[in-house]
């Protein structure tokens, strides 16, 4: 199952009358920035952690075979690293597109994290944080998957493939990536350490 969110999404209308918006990241949206952008910088958002619980019909997989990519759930307390983007407001119409089966636009505070306390001048004059969007997969959409074992997890994105490929790149690319910024995510990690047993 699965339904379209991009009419929903273009109806959102709080970030009307901006010329820039902040977009924040949190799975293929690090690694695969296809969309122009003005300013990237590493960030993080509180209350969320990342889980590959969403399914997807559409990038990932197939109606008949669905594959899985990561959504946020709420856990008060977590925080979610990632990617955040500085957009024009031009971009989202495509990445509405993109994110379509089951992800709505919502508006988070995300705090960014390359203002470390040693500064540069150059960073001192960057700001902390900045209220922005994050495209959101909630449980109650179509084709919202929720938990599963570890092991069925990553047999299920082992054995998927979509129009953008084999599930498991996602997965590779996503533990790289994160590796590359340094974040610890023992969800993620274990199941690209998963992916590693099972067969093709
Ligand atoms: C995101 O990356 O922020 C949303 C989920 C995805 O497109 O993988």
């Amino acid at each position: 199952m699965s339904t379209d969110t991009t009419l929903l999404n273009q109806r959102m209308t709080h970030f009307d009358g901006h010329d820039e918006i902040w977009l924040f990241g949190y799975g293929s949206l690090i690694w695969k920035a296809d969309f122009p952008y003005l300013e990237r910088r590493p960030a993080h958002i509180h209350g969320w952690v990342r889980r590959f619980w969403q399914g997807s019909h559409d990038h990932r997989g197939t109606p008949e075979s669905p594959g899985r990519v990561v959504t946020l759930l709420h856990e008060p307390g977590a925080t979610c690293h990632g990617m955040a983007y500085r957009i024009t407001p031009d971009v989202l119409a495509p990445l509405d597109v993109r994110e379509k089966n089951g992800y709505l636009r919502e508006v988070t505070r995300l705090f960014f994290d390359d203002t470390a306390s040693d500064a540069t001048a150059e960073n001192d004059k960057k700001v902390e944080s900045a209220e922005g969007l994050v495209y959101l997969a909630t449980s109650d959409n179509a084709a919202f998957l929720g938990e599963a074992p570890l092991d069925a997890i990553a047999e299920q994105i082992a054995n998927a493939h979509g129009p953008s490929g084999a599930n498991r790149d996602y997965l590779i690319n996503l533990a790289c990536a994160l590796q590359e910024l340094g974040v610890d995510d023992p969800h993620v990690f274990a199941l690209a350490h998963r992916l590693h047993h099972v067969g093709h």
